[in-house]
């Protein structure tokens, strides 16, 4: 059974890199962490404001949370606006009422997870695949709070080996896929096209995931630091073909991660 979140009894801080400690040593799950920093992020929001709703298995926690403090009248009027049809089925089950960056064009906050983060709070995301839809969504909000447990935390952006995701269009995908492999070669890098398997952990050669904007996704492993992330963000984003990428540089304001030793808060430094 799921601990509470109240036996976690948190203590409460405004001051920016802050750590948090458990009151008493507790085993916890990596889903319990998850839940822990994605509740905490839930205490930002406020009724009345329009929330972007992020994807995947951490911000599906808050996305539970903000349908059970409105259920329960503690949060009133929220807007949520979802970064993927999946989050839009969870928060529509949830009777959380939901608009769209048509309507809504800037949004209070958005919380979502990431796969990496870095020393300077730079993200990997879109593993799950949600990556462009959580780009132009967190792209305007005003509060972006990434919510991760500690095994997300990275020296440098791919430095977990594991895949910084490109979507692109379907059309000569093994052209573009060489070409995003060739801008990173000195990073020893490898292009491979996400498939419904692959992106399950199994590789079997199945057919190409497809996004919710009918794209694939090529994910790129380096094997060593890419070295300056604007620089490489522009190289991708100048190839025909690419949509987007998964680093989402300069964007978090706000980190929560969640790991045995406690609750750390990074705020971004505003220079
Ligand atoms: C979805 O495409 C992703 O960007 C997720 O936000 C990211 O992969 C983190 O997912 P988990 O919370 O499931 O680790």
């Amino acid at each position: 059974m799921a601990i509470p979140y109240h036996h976690f009894n948190l203590v409460t801080s405004e001051k920016p890199d802050m750590e948090m400690l458990f009151p008493s040593p507790v085993v916890l799950t990596q889903d319990e962490l998850k839940r822990i920093a994605a509740y905490k992020a839930v205490e930002m929001v406020e009724s009345g404001m329009v929330v972007g709703l992020g994807t995947g298995s951490t911000a599906k926690h808050a996305v539970d949370r903000i349908g059970e403090l409105l259920h329960q009248g503690k949060l009133k009027n929220i807007i949520g606006i979802p970064t993927s049809t999946k989050t839009h089925e969870q928060a529509l089950s949830l009777g959380i009422p939901l608009s769209d960056l048509d309507s809504h064009p800037v949004l209070d906050i958005a919380i979502d997870g990431a796969d990496e983060i870095d020393p300077n709070l730079n993200l990997v995301k879109g593993r799950g695949g949600s990556l462009l839809r959580e780009k132009m969504v967190e792209g305007v909000c005003k509060k972006f709070v990434v919510i991760v447990d500690e095994s997300k935390l990275v020296k440098y952006i791919g430095g977990s080996g594991l895949a910084m995701p490109v979507e692109i269009v379907p059309f000569c995908w093994k052209f573009t896929a060489k070409r995003l492999q060739e801008l990173f070669e000195y990073a020893g890098c490898v292009a491979k096209l996400r498939t419904f398997a692959s992106s399950n952990g199994v590789e079997n050669g199945g057919l190409p995931f497809v996004t919710d904007n009918g794209n694939y996704v090529v994910d790129l492993y380096f094997k060593r630091d890419i070295g300056d992330l604007k620089a490489a963000s522009d190289a991708i984003l100048r190839l025909a073909g690419v949509v987007e990428h998964g680093m989402f540089l300069d964007m978090a304001t706000t980190v929560i991660v969640a790991g045995d030793h406690g609750v750390t808060i990074k705020n971004k430094i505003i220079k």
